[in-house]
């Protein structure tokens, strides 16, 4: 058993291969936190936390005169808005009294084998081989307000998973004003702070900083997760690198309106804080009542930012993602978005569908605008029907003939959405979410749906199931393509308002659980606007997510390598698109963009007829390499080999999980005259065993670049490649690449 409770000590023990969690149950009940890191033994780590007597700090009732002990500055599981801790509070609750705050107490705990439910949210999954549960309870005795913390620990995977349940246990009604997920306190360290911010089209770029005292945040507003701040925080410390040094993760499965705070207080210890975001956020609780906060992933490790990353993808692959496409090779795709956008009828699909399935691609991919009168951006969605100018003879006609190219076929759709003119729309305009009284703010001229009323739901239940159980469509791509503003709901009474934006989440994931059980089999993929909701949650559903609306290989590099702190590649949709590209207008190689999309899903999204008859068969050859090499750039380890802007080049490396293979893949950002080529130093080899280079693509070079590597016959020994590092050509003209690959001999 991974949790330990010692009742002589009164504390509780999570213990993972790596780490250890530890909390005590203090003489006055109050649940104090002791200790998170490296693996120590079980015994109590309280003098960790000695009693201390600081200025200004409120101590609880009981000890009146002895004053060395106060919440303000001793570490907690769940912090609570006005009792004497008034850093960042996990739990600011009301009740009709109008007493403000709860003074948690210790009520019990429960240790049971395998993994918790959270009612209606995604979590991680898990049988009694691979979790335990710990479930401590929390009560206020003046209001009867319960808090149950739940704890799942995954030994092997050195994860802890958090999450927390509210109920209301007294006889008035209780507002909650924020209802976190947890609380961490970190009251030792020299913490430096990193995150994933961007926008629309530069999505998760990496950014690293030291903490101020007080508060820094990083969330969203929008009812999405959002392009602007993905919901993942890592702690670690000023060393910290790829190889080594403490890092701390916290993430939460949430794809709603989110919060992370993370908070330095006076004596310079630091706490997290971490679930829904409490702007426009409230939620009734009748006596009797509960409230489940999401479940946030938590991992640490003292081997560094690469380790970290590892641990993530790991966790994933095995526990948040469901789809039984999550282990299988998913088909090469073809989209038509950049190829045609609105502009294509079923010849010209089925134009590209030939050529691509000459060139080896596995699906066809009809994106927007097949649907009503979708002619551009500003009508028709929620009419799920069929435009049949475009699609003449029906979409039975087109799949038919696409599946007869030996193609898969998969449609994209944007359920969650309205035009104002659409028949949905005319038939229910109270089914958006508008303030009444108010013009709704317009977002590419759309309007979102109350995903909170049952009535929405199951129409769009219905309306996609018949989709798929009529058509032979084996994957859909669910778009989300504006942020939510306006959040009224019809069927709430005013004082329930604040909930209408986690009720609108919590219905997706219903609508999503429903439609992934009923139809396993399709491929769904994610996406919103690109990567505007690429998160743990929607991973439950969703084994894939469309990483960014930007396909220019040179800036995937950066939006793909702050995505891998958190994702696995394999989660990551990526496509080779047209060049000058759409999004930034530069010329990058089709040999790179095929290196770059690779580390992701692979797939295209441009008209094969525009390519010329050497470029076909160019991209016949990167299909091949990349099915090749599937299984290691898809599920091997993944090391990231260079940082943004530090080096002249992005490299990156994939090792199998027996260290028997590795892929080395490299992009050149910046050319320099009259140089070596770079060196660079692998990682995750066995360093006892010897490598041979058995393959080398080099992609968009020019004629003056050199190559002294020999494939075949180079054999390195794995120490030297890492502790050394591998000379890699001579490599000149614009973003050139180089492909890798070592074997062990
Ligand atoms: C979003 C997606 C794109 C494309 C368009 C269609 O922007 O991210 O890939 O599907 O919508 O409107």
């Amino acid at each position: 058993m991974s949790i330990i409770y010692d009742p002589k000590d009164k504390t509780i023990t999570l213990q993972t291969l790596n780490t250890t969690y530890q909390m005590e149950i203090t003489p006055l009940n109050i649940l104090r936190h002791l200790y998170y890191g490296r693996r120590i033994p079980a015994a109590s780590q309280a003098a960790l936390m000695p009693a201390l007597d600081i200025g200004y700090t409120p101590n609880p009732y009981e000890l009146r005169v002895e004053r060395d002990f106060s919440r303000d500055i001793q570490p907690s599981e769940y912090s609570a808005a006005n009792t004497g801790d008034f850093r960042v509070a996990a739990l600011d609750a009301r009740d009709a009294r109008g007493r403000y705050g709860d003074d948690l107490r210790y009520a019990g705990h429960a240790i049971t084998p395998g993994k918790y439910a959270l009612e209606g949210l995604p979590c991680a999954g898990g049988d009694e081989d691979s979790c335990d549960t710990l479930s401590v309870t929390l009560r206020d005795a003046a209001t009867g307000l319960e808090v149950e913390l739940l704890y799942g620990v995954y030994e092997a995977e050195d994860v802890i998973t958090r999450a927390a349940r509210i109920r209301n246990g007294g006889e008035a009604r209780v507002t909650l004003e924020r209802a976190a997920s947890m609380t961490l306190d970190m009251p030792y360290g020299d913490w430096q702070m990193i995150h994933f911010h961007g926008r629309h089209a530069m999505e998760r770029q990496m950014e690293r900083a030291d903490l101020i005292h007080g508060l820094q945040s990083i969330g969203s507003s929008r009812g999405a997760s959002s392009h602007h701040h993905n919901p993942f925080v890592i702690l670690c410390d000023r060393e910290a690198g790829e190889e080594c040094g403490e890092c701390l993760g916290v993430m939460p499965v949430y794809s709603g309106s989110h919060r992370t705070d993370v908070e330095v207080d006076q004596l310079g210890g630091v706490r997290v804080v971490s679930g829904i975001s409490p702007e426009l956020f409230s939620w009734t609780l009748e006596p009797g009542e509960t409230f489940t906060a999401p479940e946030a992933l938590l991992a640490f490790t003292h081997e560094g930012l690469g380790a970290l990353s590892r641990r993530y993808h790991r966790f994933i692959r095995r526990h948040i993602i469901k789809s039984a496409w999550n282990r299988r090779p998913r088909p090469v795709l073809i989209n038509n978005w950049e190829a045609t956008y609105f502009d294509f009828d079923s010849d010209k699909l089925l134009e590209i569908a030939r050529r691509a399935a000459d060139m080896g691609v596995e699906l066809l991919v009809l994106d927007d605008g097949w649907f009503g009168q979708r002619c551009d951006d500003n009508r028709a969605l929620g009419d799920w029907t069929v435009n049949a100018d475009k699609l003449r003879g029906g979409l039975d006609r087109l799949i038919e003939r696409v599946n007869a190219l030996g193609l898969r076929f998969g449609i994209w759709m944007e359920p969650e959405m309205v035009s104002e003119d659409s028949d949905l729309y005319r038939a229910h305009p109270d089914w958006a979410l508008t303030v009444p009284g108010r013009r709704p703010t317009m977002g590419r001229n759309q309007l979102v749906l109350d995903m909170g009323r049952e009535d929405v739901r199951s129409y769009l239940y219905d309306t996609i199931a018949a989709l798929l159980s009529n058509h032979h469509i084996e994957y859909v791509k669910w778009d989300m393509n504006r942020s939510m503003t306006d959040i009224y709901s019809r069927i709430l009474p005013p004082e329930r308002q604040g909930e209408a934006g986690h009720r609108y989440m919590l219905g997706v994931y219903e609508l999503l659980e429903r439609l992934t059980d009923a139809f396993p089999e399709v491929l769904w993929e994610g996406c919103a606007g690109g990567g505007g909701r690429f998160d743990a949650g929607m991973l439950r559903y969703f084994p894939q997510i469309w990483l960014s609306d930007d396909t220019d290989a040179l800036e995937r590099l950066t939006i793909q390598h702050g995505s891998t702190y958190g994702y696995p590649v394999s989660t990551m949709g990526a496509h080779v698109s047209a060049c000058p590209n759409h999004q930034t207008g530069r010329t990058v190689p089709l040999g790179t963009r095929a290196v770059v999309a690779m580390s992701g899903t692979f797939g295209y999204e441009l008209d094969p007829a525009r390519l010329t008859d050497a470029e076909r068969a160019q991209v016949r050859d990167q299909i091949a390499r990349f099915k090749g090499w599937y299984d290691l750039l898809q599920n091997g380890d993944y090391y990231r080999l260079t940082v943004p802007g530090a080096d002249r080049c992005m490299a990156w490396e994939q090792v199998s999980a027996d260290r028997s293979e590795a892929l080395v893949s490299l992009v050149i950002t910046h050319t320099v005259p009259n140089t070596r080529g770079v060196r660079l130093r692998l990682r995750g080899l066995d360093p006892e065993a010897r490598y041979r280079l058995d393959a080398l693509a080099l992609e968009g070079c020019t004629a003056h670049s050199r190559c002294q590597l020999r494939p075949g016959q180079d054999i390195f020994s794995g120490a030297a490649l890492m502790y050394a590092g591998v000379l890699l050509p001579q490599l000149y003209g614009d973003y050139p690449s180089a492909q890798l690959h070592f074997t062990r001999v």
